[in-house]
């Protein structure tokens, strides 16, 4: 398990282009009504008011997949993390136009939520299209690795599922090792369509619907945690 005070280096963008004043004001009012605390526990009653399942996007870009989960179970709450502040932006707006009141947001890494929620608390978790840096060289970058995936499964219930989806093929294999080497999960896949086809329940993100558009195979795959 990864050790939380070692100081940990994010690769990746935090900020695109300059920001429009009605999305400054997302920031400035919306964000802090919803952002993860800096400290204390990570609990569902601390976060969003009752004993409630709670669920992890990690990564989740300009946020249409968490906003649709969000929407489709409001009696769950969803913790999102995204780093890019034009993504977290991304998110914002479906909260506000939804009114979703079951999202809360950490614009960093993941790995900082995972480490402070309970064991065992998590009723689901999405990885969705990760950076796939594909180079050999840059291999310990993909958030796909063994120290985040065991972190991860202490952080999940029992029979909680967590879903990856990718379109690309060095990380697919990358993950499929990975995930084949764990002990902790159980892949869902009964059948090629089990993860050639995206579940009903599974909103498309903007990564994927550019891949698809490109003409790129996307997998999706499911994991029970045992
Ligand atoms: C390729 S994008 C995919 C975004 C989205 N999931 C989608 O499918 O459209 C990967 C995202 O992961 C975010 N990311 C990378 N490392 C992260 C980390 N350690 N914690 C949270 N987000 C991370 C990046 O900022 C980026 O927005």
């Amino acid at each position: 398990m990864s050790d939380p005070t070692t100081i940990r280096r994010l690769y990746g963008r935090r900020q695109g282009h300059k920001l429009r004043v009605g999305q400054q004001a997302l920031v400035e009012d919306l964000l802090p009504q919803i952002a993860v605390p800096e400290t204390g526990p990570l609990d569902a009653v601390t976060l969003f008011g009752d004993d409630r399942p709670i669920e992890l996007e990690i990564g989740f870009g300009r946020g249409e997949h968490l906003a649709g989960q969000a929407a489709m179970r409001p009696d769950h709450g969803i913790i999102g993390c995204e780093p890019f502040l034009d993504g977290v932006v991304g998110l914002l707006l479906h909260v506000e136009q939804q009114d979703l009141r079951n999202v809360r947001i950490h614009m960093n890494d993941a790995l900082e939520v995972l480490e402070r929620l309970p064991d065992a608390s998590l009723s689901r978790a999405y990885l969705l299209h990760p950076d796939p840096w594909p180079k050999a060289r840059h291999a310990k970058r993909r958030f796909m690795n063994r120290g985040p995936i065991d972190l991860l499964a202490a952080k999940l219930k029992p029979g909680a599922e967590f879903r990856f989806g990718t379109d690309h093929p060095i990380y697919c294999r990358w993950a499929m090792m990975i995930m084949g080497q764990s002990p902790q999960f159980d892949w869902l896949a009964e059948r090629p369509s089990d993860f050639l086809v995206r579940p009903d329940d599974w909103p498309e993100t903007r990564y994927e619907a550019k891949a698809r558009r490109i003409g790129h195979e996307v997998w999706y795959f499911r994991y029970r945690r045992r």
